[in-house]
């Protein structure tokens, strides 16, 4: 029996362009659609644009326009960013359509009827950019914490959704469902809220004050308030109430948002859902704020990143790839263009794209780009590379059901680099000057796992992949569903030969850092101070990680070098000059600092790709720097 999936994003105000933010979650929400779709389930994917309340009137006003012509402008821009992402969503929503507004006054008329919606009178402070009242506890030296601007008192007669009385209930859904709301930190957060009572909601505006929104179906001198309207496009998105596809779906619904809206998320919605009669969504996966320069992305700071200029230069697989593997679902993460470069140059310009280009290659060069049948003897080292797939597979796909997103991707790069090191252990150039059978075998193995690659790369780099599994002459379906067993593609394709798939991109000029130092830099040379003072900007060019040591042997004809290979989130290798102070026994499983980009040095013939970090002992020798509690592997040392 088929299983349904259906994600949503949060529809996003029109009051802005999209941007990097905006783009994250809807592309986190079209992987997921993609990874189920390629499961075999019915699968619906719901985005859209949040057009009704005071931050789009007051926008519109401070533009010279209508709010209906702001919201048509910029709603479209949502709408024709998509598939330039390769987003496939099933349907846009806009708050401001027929069937919408219909869904919002029936559910407002019902909930009234139940006697869930009362008349009353209320002050508070109010942020409009969050288009909310703040409680004295959220509030921080009386503006919004998020949008940091002083609060407005408002005291009006409202209508008022009796939330409080759902607290208890809430409270028990959530502590009886431990991932109700993921990741753990949220579904904390949340219970935190909930301790104290969380007040009736205030789900009216006068319209004296407001015009631009739902009107109430029982007091035509008020409208909606745009919370209670835009959480409710959710049900109208997939049909509700009577829908063909609504039931099945709805009991699978899984939101994506960003922290900044957790509550309306957390409490209100599910409260809501509770007052109209329907179980509450399945699951609320909620992900933190890219920030740019460890600033938050704002207009006035003028650092908010257009994602249409990194889909043109680094390509649309590139970006997606990036955003996926460089976030852990749920902390908050710094975007920066180099280290988008160094992720490119690093997994997809050396790791994917020299696997694919030197393999396909081969089959070329060696079988006239025919896939040879594995003719010769297996060995161990083919079935290291088979196992190797299949537990990746399986590790895939825990991972993505988890939202474990970037450690899902982390996986399939254990076989990208298995099968590079099978390249470089099996010697397929030796070969073929001797022993043309095994020749086949070794060519074979490569251009099956690179079509599992494809496959499992393809939710997050849909274009990378189809072009992958043409080029490895797959023209069967693309399921996640029988990616295995081992050996799926038939000898006998044609495979042709890869042209870059990823060319390598130059890292950004630095020209700052590059140039004399300046008057002012060179006064700021203290005296008895250090003399080689850096910038913080430069310091920041260098990145450290956290490294495990994989594997340790000494380098044969040295007594000082050892070859680690460590992983620091991806595996590289270190030729490290410890070999007097430290046995590779000892290195196996220990956390080390590690400079993940330096450019590689060949020491004694072989290649390192990092530096470990290192200091002089009291009694002579050599200390690893370390960490006194477990550190993150691959995380970032600053
Ligand atoms: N209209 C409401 C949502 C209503 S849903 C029923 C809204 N819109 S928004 O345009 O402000 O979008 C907020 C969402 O955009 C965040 O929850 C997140 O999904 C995304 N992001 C905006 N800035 C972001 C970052 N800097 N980083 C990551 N995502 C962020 O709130």
């Amino acid at each position: 029996m088929s299983r349904y999936f259906y994600v949503t994003t949060p529809i996003y105000y029109v009051n802005a362009k999209p941007h990097l933010g905006h783009v994250y979650t809807t592309v986190i929400a079209d992987v997921l659609a993609r990874f189920h779709k390629l499961s075999g389930d019915v699968v619906f994917f719901l985005t859209g644009t949040d057009e009704h309340g005071d931050k789009i009137m007051e926008t519109a006003r401070s533009l010279g326009t209508t709010p209906r012509e702001l919201a048509d402008e910029n709603s479209q821009r949502f709408r024709d960013l998509w598939p330039l992402l390769e987003v496939r969503h099933d349907r846009f929503i806009r708050t401001t359509e027929p069937d919408h507004v219909q869904t919002v006054q029936r559910i407002l008329q019902e909930v009234y009827d139940r006697g869930d919606i009362y008349f009353g009178e209320y002050g508070g402070y109010y942020c409009t950019g969050c288009e909310r009242f703040m409680t004295e506890t959220e509030m921080e030296d009386g503006a919004c914490p998020i949008h940091k601007r002083p609060l407005s008192f408002v005291q009006e007669k409202n209508y008022f959704f009796r939330m409080e009385k759902y607290r208890p209930w809430l409270v028990e859904h959530i502590q009886a469902n431990p991932d109700f709301i993921r990741p753990e930190r949220y579904r904390n957060e949340v219970l935190g809220m909930l301790r104290e009572p969380i007040d009736d909601l205030c789900i009216s505006r006068p319209k004296s004050r407001l015009t631009w929104g739902i009107e109430l179906p029982f007091d035509r001198d008020y409208v909606c308030y745009v919370w209670f309207d835009a959480l409710i496009n959710y049900l109208t998105g997939i049909g509700y109430p009577d829908g063909a596809g609504f039931d099945p779906l709805w009991k699978e619904a899984q939101h994506l948002v960003g922290k900044d809206i957790l509550k309306p998320h957390a409490v209100y919605w599910p409260t809501m859902l509770k007052a109209i009669g329907l179980e509450p969504y399945r699951h609320l996966n909620v992900h933190g704020f890219w920030n740019v320069d460890a600033a938050k992305m704002s207009k006035s700071l003028g650092n908010v990143v257009d994602p249409l200029d990194l889909k043109d230069k680094y390509g649309v697989d590139a970006f997606r790839y990036f955003l996926v593997r460089d976030m852990v679902f749920g902390l908050d993460a710094n975007f920066s263009e180099e280290a988008l470069i160094e992720r490119y140059n690093a997994d997809l310009a050396n790791d994917l794209g020299n696997l694919v280009s030197r393999s396909t290659k081969m089959v070329t060069r060696y079988f006239d780009g025919v896939l040879p049948a594995p003719s010769g003897d297996t060995t161990d080292m083919e079935r290291e590379l088979v196992d190797r797939a299949s537990v990746v597979v399986g590790e895939f796909k825990e991972r993505m059901e988890a939202l474990e997103l970037h450690t899902a991707l982390i996986s399939v790069w254990s076989l990208i680099s298995a099968a590079n090191r099978y390249v470089d252990r099996a010697s397929p150039w030796e070969l073929a000057k001797k022993d043309r059978a095994r020749l086949s075998t070794v060519m074979y193995h490569l251009v099956e796992t690179i079509r599992i690659v494809a496959v499992l790369i393809n939710p997050v780099m849909p274009l990378a992949s189809r072009k992958i599994l043409d080029l490895v002459g797959w023209t069967g379906e693309v399921s996640l569903n029988d990616v295995l067993p081992f050996g799926k593609l038939t000898p006998g394709v044609s495979v042709s030969p890869a042209e870059a798939l990823f060319p390598r991109v130059e890292r950004l000029a630095k020209a700052a850092c590059d140039a004399a130092p300046t008057k002012q830099q060179k006064e700021e040379k203290r005296p008895g101070g250090p003399s080689n003072l850096v910038d913080i900007s430069r310091f920041g060019e260098i990145e450290i990680r956290v490294g495990r040591v994989l594997e340790a042997s000494r380098v044969e004809k040295s007594d000082k070098l050892l070859a680690l290979t460590v992983d620091v989130g991806r595996r590289i290798r270190i030729v490290a000059g410890i070999g007097t102070s430290y046995t590779p026994e000892e290195l196996a499983g220990k956390h080390i600092a590690v400079v993940t980009n330096l450019k590689p040095a060949t020491l004694m013939g072989l290649k390192s790709e990092g530096m470990l970090l290192a200091t002089d002992c009291e009694e002579g020798g050599l200390a690893l720097v370390g960490f006194d509690r477990t550190p993150k592997v691959g995380a970032k040392v600053r």
